[in-house]
């Protein structure tokens, strides 16, 4: 059991943020309910005894003082981060306390490092934003995958979802993310992200037993291309994500994820499959578990409890890989992701580079 400190969860009775609160009373700490809707929060709160109701808005700066006042700190997990991310930052700068987010939209991400990295680590505190299955899990794994390397030719993130069952969170910050794109499509290369229009890759990706090799889309582009280069030094950041899931999120009838489990989890499975080149030499990181969204509260939560314990490398905005002793905190999530670390000799891992000889 942790030390009863308040931690403040804005949009709480979303899909990830209920799974948040729940992760964060399992560890002893106290979930204080923020959000827009305050009837939803009632309803939330009702199934969970004593807990603190703080309705806020992003429009209201008074309204977000009054939901981080006294908190030790604070989850945002209510999306478009595009709307949300600055407004709830701003006000965990003013409050004095950390911020943790499961932002997935590659801009609004971009954005958090390129708007508050000089204010947070002036004010001494600490802003993980993308601290979820996507981007912050990613870069754990890079993170771990380099082992004692400082720097690498490429990093590539592969997704083996088995189904994607998004949440209308995760369509609606799609929407955003296409929107601000003008419909192109971004990769992250030579150091930077890149807007194009060119098709998407389909390629097959050896994704390690149980999966086997599937197809995926190529430059099916995630959060891991902001938080890998962020602080490794890495000038090609590519992500893959398995066909079928991506099938699954465009289409027309797409159904939010349904429970199976006494968790409230899905049946989705998934492994992300992480590998690192530098010269002849890969190094690969895999981790497999279940639910995208509920591993997202262990993930987020495991933060705040490092943050909130001191066991951080820096200050400011910074990503999961960057703040956190990655292969250390992987570790700490054992009961939910199985991690298996490779450092193999030259060819070991055989991805499926066509430009690669
Ligand atoms: N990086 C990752 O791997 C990862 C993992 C999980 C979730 N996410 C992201 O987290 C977000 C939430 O996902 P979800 O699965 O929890 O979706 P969800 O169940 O649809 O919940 C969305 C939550 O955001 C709130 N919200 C939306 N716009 C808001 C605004 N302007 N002001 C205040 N609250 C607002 C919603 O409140 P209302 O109902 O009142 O609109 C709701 O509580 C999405 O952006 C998703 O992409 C990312």
């Amino acid at each position: 059991m942790e030390s009863g400190q308040t931690v403040v969860v804005f949009g709480a009775y979303g899909h990830t943020g209920r799974f948040v609160v729940a992760e964060l009373l399992e560890r002893g700490y106290v979930p204080a309910l923020s959000g827009r809707d305050a009837d939803r929060l009632r309803e939330l709160a009702a199934s969970h005894e004593g807990l603190d109701v703080r309705p806020a808005s992003v429009d209201d700066p008074a309204s977000l003082d009054r939901a981080l006042a006294g908190a030790a700190a604070v989850v945002n997990c209510a999306g478009p981060f595009a709307v949300t991310g600055a407004p709830v930052i701003e006000a965990a700068l003013r409050a004095g306390i950390p911020y943790v987010d499961v932002a997935a939209e590659i801009e609004a991400n971009a954005d958090t490092f390129a708007r508050f990295a000089d204010r947070a680590r002036a004010a001494g505190t600490v802003v993980v934003p993308a601290m979820a299955f996507y981007g912050g899990l990613g870069d754990l794994l890079a993170t771990t995958a380099m082992g004692d390397w400082t720097a690498a030719d490429e990093v590539h993130v592969a997704y083996g979802l088995s189904s994607w069952h998004p949440t209308a969170g995760t369509l609606a910050a799609g929407k955003v993310s296409r929107e601000r794109r003008n419909g192109r499509h971004v990769r992250h290369t030579g150091g930077r992200l890149e807007y194009h229009d060119d098709a998407l890759p389909v390629q097959e990706w050896p994704f390690p037993a149980p999966l086997g090799t599937r197809p995926v889309i190529g430059e099916f582009t995630m959060a891991d291309v902001v938080t890998v280069p962020s602080h490794l030094a890495v000038p090609e950041v590519r992500t893959y994500m398995a066909v079928d899931a991506a099938q699954d999120l465009s289409a027309p009838d797409a159904s939010a994820p349904t429970a199976v489990d006494a968790r409230g989890r899905s049946a989705q499975t998934f492994l992300v499959d992480v590998v690192v080149r530098s010269g002849d030499t890969e190094r690969r990181a895999v981790a497999a578990g279940q639910d995208i969204y509920a591993v997202t509260a262990p993930l987020a939560v495991e933060a705040v409890h490092r943050i909130l314990t001191g066991r951080t490398r820096t200050t400011g905005v910074a990503s999961a890989g960057a703040i956190f002793d990655a292969p250390d905190f992987l570790r700490a999530l054992s009961g939910h992701l199985s991690v298996d670390v490779r450092h193999e000799p030259t060819g070991g891992l055989g991805i499926m580079d066509p430009d690669r000889d």
